[in-house]
């Protein structure tokens, strides 16, 4: 009897006993970024923390959640303007891209403390004991934390790269980890090592010379009297990043980044009567299309279009389409489209096949988990490098977006439709990333309760965090060591010299000229 009663003044303890003010910052304009954010968010409101959260207006939840105050943000305008069309995006260069996603970052920043709203809460004397944000191009955003004396939990909605690598620090290392914006696997040639390297260079040189000081002015005109960014980037208690791997290659992590990913996915519920029914009924398997709530596949061009449909259209398979509008030129019999559908639970149907995606990330960690091989059709973003990784592991082939053709999408869904490998790799994957002692949203909480039990766990921290770059890297050791090693073989030269004051040299000729006398 006493044990029990321990047991439950335990479990009080450790879950109910403290409720924390938690203020989350979610500010990606996407879709895929919100569902990672208020899952973390609406699962610590239930856990009885009294949850605050910055959040665009779209975005937020339609009914009131216990314990979560939304305070919304408007997508002004110009963010239409400044996002050009995502099939372009497709086009562009690689030095482009990093320099495009870096400036962006600043004018989300920018548009995100201009809102009345957040000026309004900063001016409150609301407080918090936390302060969660995702990581995404918003190192100002570390500014919260300093404002609210709080500690500073960061979610990357992807897993390593330089944008989490470098605050925690965390060893990073082009010759194995490529860039995200890059489509090269873990596995890369020596060209692909060469070019990933480079952009690695000049990316990290563009963050810290450029980009950060342009936060950091954010930083001092929006928390007057903050410390430099560089005290506040580097000072996060907490990284949870939305990889696996399952999903992702294995990387090294300190002890304070944790892997949460797959932790968005819900358990299959139940099919509306008419789809189960559809996959049901379908003996020869169902072909499941979307590309994601970004791109839109009305805007895609007419030849590609037509050429997807081409290959579909020769298929046995049923062909279940999320598309946008109502109906679809040239629309072969095989295909049915729908506006929306529930993909988690379609995925999660015995009669799908093949999941054709634009390869986004979370797709991709969908599929992954219901064990469904893919076909990506990558534009922009970490979708190529998404894709890349799929073809590596054997679960998928991509097709670039950018060079779609006929024959090529007709190559790659074939090869994945009637190669027994793909669909075993896939449900290999499915396997490893259900093999865990806790599922992954248990895992971030534990986490996140963790670092205020321990207010701010800062024996979490590596000792890199205290050193400069060159520090971490031995330059100035190996320096050090390079300028004695040079002191010594002068020293030795010298007392040579000393020694032999006629150097070899001249002996050499006074020998040729006695040989001549
Ligand atoms: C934010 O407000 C300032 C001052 O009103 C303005 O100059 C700037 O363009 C705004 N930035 C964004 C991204 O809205
Ligand atoms: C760094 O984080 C710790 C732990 O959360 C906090 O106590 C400290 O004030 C933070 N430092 C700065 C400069 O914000």
């Amino acid at each position: 009897m006493n044990s029990v009663l321990e047991l439950l003044v335990l479990t009080l303890l450790i879950n109910g006993a403290f409720s924390a003010k938690i203020l989350g910052i979610f500010q990606g304009f996407a879709y895929s970024h919100q569902q990672l954010g208020n899952k973390i968010l609406y699962e610590l409101a239930a856990r009885g923390h009294q949850v605050t959260a910055i959040i665009p207006g779209p975005f937020a939840p339609k009914t009131t959640i216990k314990n979560y105050k939304p305070v919304k943000i408007e997508l002004p305008d110009f963010i239409e303007d400044k996002i050009p069309d995502l099939y372009k995006e497709a086009e562009r260069g690689i030095i482009n891209r990093v320099l495009y996603m870096d400036a962006m970052g600043i004018i989300f920043g920018e548009m995100v403390f201009n809102q009345t709203t957040v000026q309004d809460l900063l001016k409150s004397n609301e407080e918090f004991d936390m302060v969660i944000v995702e990581q995404f191009l918003n190192e100002a955003f570390k500014g919260f934390c300093y404002h609210y004396k709080a500690h500073c939990v960061v979610v990357s909605t992807i897993g390593t790269s330089r944008w989490t690598d470098f605050q925690m620090g965390n060893p990073i290392n082009p010759s194995y980890m490529p860039d995200v914006l890059l489509s090269y696997s873990n596995n890369m040639n020596f060209c692909e090592r060469l070019v990933n390297s480079l952009t690695f260079l000049l990316a990290t040189v563009n963050f810290f010379l450029f980009t950060l000081p342009k936060h950091n002015e954010m930083v001092q005109k929006n928390f007057p009297g903050a410390p430099h960014i560089n005290e506040l980037y580097f000072n996060s208690s907490l990284m949870l990043l939305n990889s696996h791997v399952s999903i992702n290659s294995a990387v090294p992590l300190v002890p304070n980044m944790i892997e949460i990913g797959g932790f968005h996915v819900d358990p299959p519920k139940k099919l509306p009567k008419d789809l189960q029914d559809y996959l049901d009924e379908a003996k020869d398997g169902v072909i499941y299309f979307s590309m994601g709530s970004n791109l839109k596949v009305k805007d895609m061009e007419e030849g590609k279009r037509n050429a997807i449909l081409n290959v579909l259209s020769k298929l046995k398979q049923k062909v279940l389409w999320k598309w946008e509008t109502d109906s679809l030129p040239n629309q072969p019999k095989n295909v049915h489209l729908r506006k929306w559908l529930p993909q988690q639970d379609i995925l999660a149907h015995p009669n799908v096949k093949l999941f054709i995606t634009h390869g986004g990330l979370l797709s991709t960690i969908e599929a992954i988990y219901h064990g469904v091989p893919i076909v990506g059709v990558p534009v922009f973003g970490d979708q190529l490098m998404n894709t890349a990784r799929a073809e590596v592991g054997g679960y998928g082939k991509g097709v670039h977006f950018k060079t779609l053709t006929e024959e090529a999408f007709g190559n790659a869904v074939n090869e994945v439709l009637n190669n027994p490998k793909y669909m075993e790799n896939a449900k290999q994957r499915s396997k490893i990333l259900h093999d865990q002692p806790m599922k992954p949203i248990d895992r971030a909480m534990y986490w996140i309760e963790y670092v205020l039990r321990h207010n701010g766990a800062p024996h979490l921290r590596t000792s890199a965090l205290n050193l400069h770059w060159f520090q971490v890297l031995c330059l100035d050791v190996i320096v050090f060591i390079a300028f004695v090693v040079f002191i010594v073989i002068f020293a030795i030269c010298k007392v040579i010299n000393i020694a032999c004051p006629k150097g070899p040299k001249k002996l050499k000729l006074q020998n040729k000229a006695k040989k001549k006398n």
